[in-house]
């Protein structure tokens, strides 16, 4: 069959709307008519090279649909599921799934960045040519054919957007928040960056009982939509930003701070409003080559963690489990975090929106 979708052929882009083949689901895969996909900053990524993808690839990395078909030996999945797709299933077997540490499974983690399906081919393909799967999910395309174990049913009270942004952007935000940072009732806490992952973060601080969560953006405009979501202060990213923060909790700092950018030099200088015994997630990702510089002795006798976080921080397919749960129950206010929905052949103009900072997420919309 035929299938519109974005692909990126080399570093830098452009990125280009386009029809492509796509070939039945084999063996353990199924066919998704995709209902909604999110756009996240790693996207961005893989054009600017930042991140490294095998190109060339369909994007995408949120998304969810209907399964319309299934191939041979499918288990658990059938037609008509509405599925969130999981860009890192568990194999349930590996060393790290075997350790309660799924979303680190060496299985997953070694197929998404290759590009290819379980037995090593793509189901996509331009003129006879093959094209990669970009993390396995390549959701900014009308169909797509994904591994089962990548589709997690979801409750038909979720939305397709809002299951979409629950496959990255808000499992991302919402465990940096409550596995890696550990939030409880009464903390402070500081996110700095309010897209869609750091707007995730705020709502999982939220979730988590926090009592002053202070959001962080160079767009104003973020003011708004981050104590929409839940922030209770809003602080401009400008030079006195850090110091802000401080005066907020009598000199002493936050107890998380959590930076949802993926610039180095803001990771070093955050540290600085992470009170002595707190912590500091690092979710946003530098280029991979790039190095951020601390002072251990700051470190050793303020006694700081700092951790990275990564994806849901914990097996993905229960947390999309988890997050449909909390949306249900109006404890995760994720339809209010979409702030602009497109169609496929606007992608460009979705691209551009995020990176002006004044979004908070974009979805395309399938007919
Ligand atoms: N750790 C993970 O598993 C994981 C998963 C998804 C995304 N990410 C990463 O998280 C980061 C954020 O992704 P996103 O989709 O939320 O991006 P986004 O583009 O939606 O949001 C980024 C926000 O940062 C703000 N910003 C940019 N520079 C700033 C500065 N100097 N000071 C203050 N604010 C600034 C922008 O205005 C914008 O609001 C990216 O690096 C992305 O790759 C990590
Ligand atoms: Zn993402
Ligand atoms: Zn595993």
């Amino acid at each position: 069959m035929e299938t519109v979708a974005v692909t990126l052929d080399s570093v830098g882009g452009p990125v280009q709307v386009e029809t492509l083949d796509l070939s039945e689901p084999l063996d353990g895969e199924v066919l998704v008519k995709m209902g909604a996909a999110g756009i996240c900053h790693s996207d961005q990524h893989a054009i600017t090279g930042q991140h490294g993808a095998k190109l060339p690839c369909v994007l995408g990395h949120e998304g969810a649909g209907e399964v319309v078909a299934v191939g041979p030996n499918v288990k658990a999945i059938r037609v008509g599921d509405r599925v969130a797709l999981n860009w890192v299933p568990s194999c349930g077997t590996c060393f790290y799934c075997a350790r309660q540490q799924q979303h680190l499974c060496s299985d997953s983690t070694e197929r998404i960045w290759s590009g290819l399906l379980a037995d090593g081919t793509s189901r996509i393909s331009r003129n006879g040519d093959p094209i990669l799967h970009y993390c396995g999910i390549s959701t900014w395309s009308e169909h797509m054919v994904v591994a089962e174990v990548s589709c997690r049913r979801i409750p038909d009270a979720v939305p397709y957007e809002v299951a979409a942004l629950i496959g990255c952007g808000v499992a991302t935000g919402v465990g940096a928040a409550i596995h890696r940072g550990k939030i409880s009732e009464g903390d402070t806490v500081v996110v700095v960056g309010a897209g869609g992952v750091g707007l995730s973060a705020v709502m999982g601080a939220r979730m988590a009982g926090a009592e002053r969560i202070i959001a962080v953006d160079l767009a104003a405009e973020k003011k708004h939509l981050s104590t929409d979501l839940g922030a209770t202060d809003f602080v401009a990213a400008d030079d006195g930003a850090i110091d802000a923060v401080l005066s907020f909790t009598e000199g002493r700092g936050a107890d998380v701070v959590i930076e949802a950018i993926g610039d180095t030099a803001l990771q070093e200088s955050w540290l600085r409003a992470v009170r002595p015994g707190g912590t500091m997630v690092l979710v946003g990702v530098p280029s991979t080559s790039d190095e951020t510089r601390f002072i251990s002795a700051d470190l050793i006798r303020s006694e700081k963690t700092i951790k990275g976080s990564y994806y849901a921080a914990t097996d993905t397919g229960k947390a999309i489990d988890d997050l449909c749960a909390a949306y249900i129950q109006k404890r995760l206010p994720i339809d209010r975090l979409i702030s602009k929905r497109v169609a496929i052949e606007d992608i460009q103009e979705a691209i551009d929106a995020m990176l002006t900072g004044t979004e908070g997420r974009t979805v395309i919309t399938f007919e």
